[in-house]
């Protein structure tokens, strides 16, 4: 099958020729590659190609493509049924692992996306607080729901606007915008909104402008913030859950949250996403409370027995983290090598098995300061390494993703292709 044969045919049936607009390579510019299959660390295209894959599904393949435990799993669940609409043991199964694993974690819901968690977690903290405002940060993502599409105002102007058409003035001013790593920004927000903000969202760890790591302190500022004035902390953990470590950002930070989001990683892949929190809380959560949240294929038996089955590993086994996180250093510390030998303007930043080689000289600690990066040259970049065979995020503001399938051959191989492709733009002039 032709690659673009298919382009031409999703682009007259499909906006964009695709489902998710991020897979359509409007940000490097291109033809998005189709994908026939995947195993282990690599991943194959209509056209046969094999490339080394780091976007892993945009984090659920911690364990590798196509783990022969989760797929195993899948097939016997599917033996018994798709689906029923009733409930079924993997659900309390599901259920009593991720509050096992996950600090404070008392009660959860399941979803079937990040966006739908995250919706419904906005929802009952509304609801719980008995307020209308939320905070959320410049540069984090938070999947598509109308609240979360929301920008800041600019220059005088303080009241955010809506990030997307069809989402409306009125709601968008609901959503208050602070910058990452500034507790300040967040403090004058409460004093400006006395008594009117539910929560403060955000990705403890921001992968959605790339990588950027919370500042010293800025996780516990936020806690004490919200506390001091009754709001409600949401961690946003559809990328940081279950891949810092068993406990998520809670445990790695030592921060707790009030509520907590997941998506596809406890899915093994699967669509998949949950919302948790204390007790007293969720038990607002129809049917026990008046916060009207449904879905009728959340709990899906197949999707169950592949978030068992990934979470059962991740909780069985002490090296799966050390493992990871070792192989992304080694990744980290390969690109700085490189950033220094061919002297060239890139700064990188890693936080766990997530990595970010952005291209521009200023250390990376908020999203100002992300937003620093060349994207046309990542562009350029990002095609190279394509061509070569590895799989990169085809949009410079995105995580590379490690799994326990990949291998120091495989992260040894990768930086002597970017060596190659990065040596290559310096001589041809890229950079200056
Ligand atoms: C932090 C975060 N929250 C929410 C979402 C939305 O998840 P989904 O795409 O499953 O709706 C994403 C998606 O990548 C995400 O990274």
């Amino acid at each position: 099958m032709i690659n673009s044969n298919l382009y031409s045919r999703a682009k007259k049936v499909m906006p964009g020729g695709v489902n998710s607009p991020v897979r359509s390579y409007k940000a490097v510019g291109g033809e998005p590659v189709f994908i026939q299959s995947a195993k282990g660390s690599r991943i194959y295209d209509v056209e046969g190609k094999e490339y080394i894959d780091y976007i892993g599904s945009w984090g659920p393949m911690i364990l590798g493509h196509n783990h022969p435990k989760i797929a195993a799993s899948v097939k016997k669940a599917v033996d018994n049924g798709l689906s029923f609409g009733a409930p079924t043991e993997n659900e309390v199964v599901m259920a009593e692992l991720v509050t096992s694993m996950v600090p404070g974690l008392e009660m959860i819901r399941m979803v079937n996306s990040g966006t739908e968690a995250v919706m419904s977690a906005l929802r009952l903290a509304r609801a719980y607080t008995k307020r209308c405002k939320i905070i959320k940060f410049d540069g984090c993502y938070h999947g598509h729901c109308d609240s979360m599409l929301v920008k800041a105002g600019s220059g005088a102007l303080t009241l955010s606007h809506p990030d997307s058409l069809g989402v409306t003035d009125e709601l968008a001013r609901n959503t208050l915008i602070a910058d990452y790593n500034d507790s300040l920004s967040v403090q004058k927000l409460f004093a400006e909104n006395k008594g009117e903000i539910a929560a403060v969202i955000l990705e403890p760890v921001a992968a959605n402008m790339g990588v950027v790591s919370p500042a010293e302190g800025f996780l516990a500022d936020l806690r004490r913030i919200c506390d001091q004035h009754g709001a409600l902390l949401i961690f946003d953990e559809v990328i940081t859950g279950f891949r810092l470590c068993t406990g998520g950002a809670q445990q790695y930070f030592g921060v707790r949250a009030d509520l907590v989001t997941f998506g596809k990683i406890i899915g093994g892949g699967m669509p998949v996403g949950a919302y948790g929190g204390r007790k007293e809380i969720m038990e607002l959560v129809s049917p026990l409370g008046g916060v009207y949240q449904a879905g009728t294929l959340s709990g899906n038996p197949i999707a169950m027995a592949a978030g068992i089955t990934q979470l059962t590993e991740l909780r069985g086994s002490k090296e799966i983290y050390p493992r990871i996180d070792g192989l992304a250093k080694l990744l980290a510390e390969g690109f700085c090598d490189i950033a220094e030998k061919l002297e060239l303007p890139l700064s990188v930043n890693r936080v766990a098995s997530l990595v970010c080689v952005f291209f521009t000289k200023e250390a990376v600690t908020d999203f100002k300061s992300a937003k620093s990066s060349d994207t046309a040259l990542y562009a350029k970049y990002f095609k190279k390494m394509l061509d070569r065979g590895v799989h990169l995020a085809p949009a410079q503001f995105e995580a590379l993703f490690i799994s326990t399938a990949h291998s120091q051959d495989d992260i040894r191989k990768t930086l002597q292709i970017a060596e190659n492709v990065l040596k290559e733009m310096k001589i041809g002039g890229d950079f200056e």
